[in-house]
């Protein structure tokens, strides 16, 4: 089988060297890929926003089946449009990737469905927005209705910020068109899980839930970022947290979706809150997450290409999707001032016993040399029996792997173990 995945950061990089343990995949070719992703699959210069392009690729190269990981050519309709040209896809299509790509759709289908999730209101207008506010419980949050890659949820702690937030959204467009329509939502608290999910439009099977470390720096301190590291199982999805998600969120979606002619095939991520109140929904994605996938696909234990495959098809229920029981960190190696100025074009050194736990983001090739080319360079995942295990392991990866600039956290996991610690005691 031929093999098209869209995309080119680490979540592909994790997923291409996942498909490639099947026998009959024969060829993976990445649009755009990256300089480490060319390890493992054919990339090609097409830009996962180019959609014409990436079908006439499709067709021309007669590729059997094509994984679109990325959120933007979701959103926009790449399934649909390799659809029509017969090509089969993971992944939902325009229709149902709307829960990901509005969130006044996502808030709205939560709220007539019953699913949990912070109390908000939708505003057109900024005016209305600036008024509600002056009233408003803080801290509040503000965000764009459309995508933002990634930065378009403001947590804001006081009524300035908030004020702040609104104006940069609806009035500069610091996201363009996204901020038409804005949410201004309860802030929740609790630990966050992020539980990613199988589905096929009707049947649904979460996968190993596991948390993200979303800011710059130990402690969680200093900016968001797309994410530092992560670690899986999260100990914060019990078995009870794991029955109330199922019950009143996972099942209830997939289900509504399906009920409201949108049915949802590919991934399904539930970005979750574990509230004093129980699970609550903080953001729904159409796709896998990123860096989660660098530790949920690492203990699927299940052949990824044959559950894919089950998810366009409908037949989710006949096939096996197996994790193993241990843990898993992914510790990310950024460059040294990312999210925010950073120098790169460095050269990266990869032992080649450690290249198999590598998946690469922010890299270009120079000639045989690997470069650093973005702020978040690498992830580095180590599995092991538990997550104390896990977590040291991809520390001691991490310092065998070197470039020039290289920044990482050193608390990934911590949180985790101690909370896991708690609970034993
Ligand atoms: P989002 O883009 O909706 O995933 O939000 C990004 C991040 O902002 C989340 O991962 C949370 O850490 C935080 N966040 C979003 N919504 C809320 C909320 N209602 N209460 C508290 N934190 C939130
Ligand atoms: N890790 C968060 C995301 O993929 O959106």
């Amino acid at each position: 089988m031929k093999i098209m995945v869209v995309g080119g950061g680490g979540r592909e990089h994790a997923i291409i060297k996942k498909l490639a343990e099947n026998s009959s995949v024969e060829k993976i070719y990445c649009l755009p890929g990256n300089g480490g992703i060319a390890a493992d699959a054919e990339c090609v210069p097409i830009s996962s926003t180019d959609i014409p392009a990436i079908v006439s690729f499709a067709k021309d190269n007669a590729v059997d089946y094509a994984v679109v990981a990325q959120d933007d050519p979701l959103v926009m309709g790449c399934v649909d449009e390799l659809n029509a040209v017969g090509v089969p896809c993971f992944g939902p299509d325009k229709k149902a990737a709307i829960i990901e790509g509005s969130k006044v759709f996502s808030k709205d289908f939560m709220r007539r469905n019953n699913i949990p999730t912070a109390e908000y209101e939708v505003f057109t207008d900024a005016e209305k927005a600036l008024e509600y506010l002056e009233t408003a419980k803080i801290p509040t949050v503000v965000k764009a209705d459309g995508p933002a890659l990634g930065k378009g949820a403001l947590v804001c702690m006081t009524k300035d910020e908030a004020k702040n937030a609104v104006h940069e959204i609806m009035q500069d467009k610091k996201f363009g068109a996204s901020g038409d329509r804005i949410v201004i939502e309860e802030f929740m608290t609790g630990p966050e899980v992020s539980v990613l999910s199988f589905t096929d439009g009707e049947t649904v099977i979460p996968m190993v839930p596991s948390t993200d470390h979303k800011r710059a720096h130990d402690n969680d301190e200093g900016l968001n970022t797309g994410g530092m590291g992560t670690v899986a199982p999260s100990p914060y999805y019990t078995p009870e947290v794991h029955k109330q998600a199922m019950e009143r969120i996972i099942l209830p979606t997939v289900k509504a979706m399906k009920a409201e002619g949108r049915p949802f095939k590919g991934c399904l991520y539930f970005g979750l809150m574990i509230t004093p109140e129980g699970p609550k929904v903080v953001e729904y994605n159409c796709r896998f997450g990123d860096p989660e996938t660098q530790v949920v696909l690492p203990l699927l234990k299940s052949d990824l290409l044959n559950i894919m495959l089950a998810t366009t098809n409908g037949n989710l229920k006949d096939v096996p999707v197996e994790f193993s029981d241990g843990a898993a960190c992914c510790v990310i190696m950024a460059s040294s001032g990312y999210p925010e100025k950073y120098e790169k074009g460095f050269e990266i050194t990869i032992p080649d016993g450690l290249k198999s736990s590598v998946y690469v983001a922010g890299a270009k090739l120079d000639g045989n040399r690997l470069l650093t080319s973005g702020g978040r360079v690498l992830g580095v995942t180590a599995c092991g029996k538990d997550l104390e295990e896990a977590v040291a392991e991809a520390y001691k990866k991490c310092e065998k792997i070197s470039f020039e600039n290289a920044y990482y956290r050193r608390d990934i996991g911590k949180k985790a173990l101690e909370f896991l610690h708690r609970q034993r005691r």
